[in-house]
């Protein structure tokens, strides 16, 4: 007979760890989360990189409640509510309300990933070019697991096993604008869209500044659309409300859902370029695509709390700062631990690099063993390439900052079972 296990299923867990109380959170406060073992965590991801704010922010939940008990559930299908006007509203004010003039709402960021491609090939169509289907993604990028969305993920997670489509997708090297150059030689008039994340998520690898320029001029030349996925980056993860905004052009479609309610709500939004949207309106022309729980009164009004809350703890600026911070820690764990070879990322966004004994990067089946000898010194850190990730909530303390370096360096000295290094020198 089959050995009993329990009802959940969780995502991208070993199944030998399903059940596991060690892994089975309770509650969370702050930067803190309980487990079902009884110990607390200091939590260095943000949760899945989504609460920028901290857990248990409360003008959040209370906006939460008040939406829930004055209006239930409204949707955004073949009606308007007004929760999702004033979300929209505000967020094509924060984002840029002279570039982007319009809000699709979403319920992920894999969903919102689909809507892209959805928009860029009607959009697209709308222009006499139907021919222009193709998507292109980088390799290594991440854009979520839904089957639209899979498909445009360049690193392959088992897209052949599960029969994703990427016959209309193209990847090419993120940072190496030759190779995008000689694909849109060839086939140029049949993209549609070019969706990058201004920061690989995986690895924490920022794309670089003329890289991106050399974007916006092959999108000048060529005509495909530039969409930013900010799903991770969003939200002042790397030092701007939007990362997209440091760009020296503007993207057409940006993606945001993570830290746009603060990890409360399953949410996500995609920003529409004015000069985009007016296709459509042009035309009269209706995007078919609806999701019922898109842009429910809870959800805007989680969007909206968020966006007060930011203002109010000035967190782009906090940030900010605590990034300067960040910066000086790992660069100081870098110089005096001999197990960690490089950090790469940018703001709260950053990935510790991590080489064996023998000077090989950490291979990747060791991740996993890293990160729980962290988790047992203290601390949630995320999986990464050859080492871990660190996404620290915006809101931290340099108190906690240092107890988040302390936990890390000792659960890598734990792995290595090496002797610990003096952690004064190392500040
Ligand atoms: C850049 C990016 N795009 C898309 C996604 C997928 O989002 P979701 O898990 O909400 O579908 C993620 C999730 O990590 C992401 O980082």
């Amino acid at each position: 007979m089959a050995e009993t296990t329990r009802a959940l299923w969780p995502s991208l867990l070993d199944p030998a760890l399903h059940g596991t109380d060690e892994l089975c959170a309770v509650s969370a406060r702050g930067v803190r989360v309980r487990f079902a073992d009884g110990r607390e965590l200091l939590c260095g991801t943000s949760g899945l990189w989504n609460t920028n704010l901290g857990y248990g922010n409360p003008v959040i939940a209370e906006a939460a409640a008040d939406a829930l008990r004055e209006a239930s559930y409204l949707s955004v299908f073949r009606y308007e509510n007004a929760y999702a006007r004033r979300a929209a509203e505000a967020l094509v004010e924060v984002c840029d309300a002279d570039h982007y003039g319009r809000v699709i709402f979403s319920t992920s960021g894999g969903a919102a990933n689909d809507v892209v491609m959805k928009v860029a090939r009607h959009y697209q169509a709308l222009c006499g070019q139907e021919r222009r289907k193709l998507v292109v993604g980088l390799r290594g990028g991440y854009h979520g697991l839904t089957f639209g969305a899979f498909g445009l993920t360049g690193d392959n997670l088992g897209q052949q096993l599960y029969g994703v489509d990427q016959r209309l997708v193209r990847h090419v090297a993120p940072n190496e604008i030759g190779e995008l150059a000689l694909l849109l030689e060839r086939q140029g008039t049949q993209i549609a869209a070019m969706v990058v994340e201004p920061v690989i998520g995986n690895g924490a690898v920022p794309l670089r500044p003329d890289y991106v320029a050399g974007l916006l001029a092959l999108r000048e030349r060529y005509g495909f659309l530039l969409v930013a996925d900010e799903v991770a980056t969003g939200f002042g993860r790397t030092g701007s409300f939007f990362a997209s905004q440091q760009w020296p052009a503007l993207p057409d479609l940006v993606i945001t859902s993570k830290g746009l309610t603060n990890g409360t709500s399953a949410a996500a939004a995609v920003l529409v370029s004015r000069r985009v949207a007016a296709a459509f309106n042009d035309a009269g022309s209706m995007l078919v695509h609806g999701e019922t729980q898109a842009g429910t009164p809870v959800t805007c009004a989680t969007i909206l709390a968020t966006i007060a809350e930011m203002r109010r703890l000035d967190a782009v600026a906090a940030g900010r700062q605590l990034s300067a911070l960040l910066e000086k820690r790992l660069a100081a764990l870098t110089a005096t631990h001999p197990r960690v070879e490089t950090t790469t990322g940018l703001g709260c966004f950053r990935s510790i690099r991590i080489t064996n004994a023998d000077g090989l990067p950490l291979p990747q089946t060791e991740v996993p063993h890293l990160v729980a000898e962290i988790r047992r010194a203290g601390a949630i850190v995320h999986p990464g390439v050859h080492g871990i990730q660190l996404l620290p909530a915006l809101v931290y303390t340099a108190a906690e900052l240092d107890e988040l370096m302390t936990c890390v360096r000792t659960g890598i000295d734990a792995y290595f079972a090496v002797a610990p290094v003096d952690l004064e020198t190392a500040r």
